[in-house]
């Protein structure tokens, strides 16, 4: 089995009285996929905000090879090699896309001080997104799409080891779905440990090699995909809330037909 690189233990985080994640025991295999799925409100972001420490812990510890990150503050965490982007997209205002991503390469792993090779090393990386030939645009004159791209850019920028990914997908069409699909494929063989929240269920399984599941902040499930997706407490509490939704449509549309 590969080496653990990102590990916690009883990762826990209350706001008041609201339990937005309890009690989680995970491990991430360095170089894998690792798929985070749940309901809306499961705690998802609050977890990745856990890791990235944009969120200090309730209780628990989380730790990056054998170092206790919990505790330490997001720049800290960065440098050592883990980066994320974030659910909604918040670019830097009156910058441009190449701004954007630079500020990325000047507080990453690689801790890049020479804006010069900031500039140089942003260029490849959108590329690497399909995003050439933005980079001097306004990140206002982005769509969903690019925005996403370019959120990916930045995360990218801090060169990380462990990319934390927080629906890059939403909202955006198939075809770009599937272009997102081969981007994280294709970082996952550079070596590349992901962390992936997505709804859009056929893409997280078709791309992760393990996934965990939450539920009211706690985990309900983990397994390779096929074993998660016929999990009977997955069904009730995920999968078959969606099947429903879906069911019900098309019942609808089926008596709508009938009339
Ligand atoms: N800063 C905060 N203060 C108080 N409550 C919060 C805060 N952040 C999240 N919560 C609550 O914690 C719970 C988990 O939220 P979280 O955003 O982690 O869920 P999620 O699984 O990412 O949901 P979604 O799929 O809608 O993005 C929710 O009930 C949410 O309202
Ligand atoms: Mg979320």
């Amino acid at each position: 089995m590969k080496d653990v690189i990102l590990r916690g233990a009883g990762v826990t985080k209350h706001f008041g009285a609201l339990k937005a994640v309890t009690d989680i025991d995970f491990e991430a295999r360095q170089g894998e996929i690792l798929g985070i799925i749940g309901p809306n409100g499961a705690g998802k972001t609050t977890f990745l905000s856990l890791i990235n420490g944009t969120l200090p812990l309730t209780r628990g510890a989380i730790f990056f090879r054998d170092e206790k990150i919990s505790g330490l503050k997001p720049y800290q965490i960065a440098e050592r090699g883990i980066s994320r982007t974030f659910q909604i997209v918040k670019p830097f205002p009156g910058m441009t896309v190449l701004e954007n991503v630079a500020i990325g390469a000047l507080f990453g792993k690689e801790n890049i001080k020479d804006a010069k090779k900031a500039r140089e090393k942003t260029r490849s990386i959108l590329s690497q997104v399909h995003l050439e030939g933005k980079e001097e645009l306004g990140v206002e004159t982005l769509n969903i799409s690019e925005r996403k791209r370019l959120e990916l850019a930045r995360a990218l920028a801090m060169n990380p080891e462990v990319l934390l990914l927080d629906e890059v997908m939403a909202g955006l069409n198939l075809t770009e779905i599937e272009s997102i699909m081969e981007l994280i494929s294709a970082l996952n063989r550079e070596g590349r440990t992901i962390l992936v929240i997505e709804h859009v269920l056929k893409a997280i399984m078709a791309l992760s090699h393990r996934v965990i599941v939450l539920h009211h902040g706690e985990k309900i499930a983990e397994g390779d995909p096929a074993t998660v997706t016929s999990d009977e407490r997955v069904i009730s509490a995920y999968l078959g809330e969606r099947y429903a939704k879906t069911k019900g449509k098309t019942e609808e549309l089926c008596s709508k037909l009938k009339d």
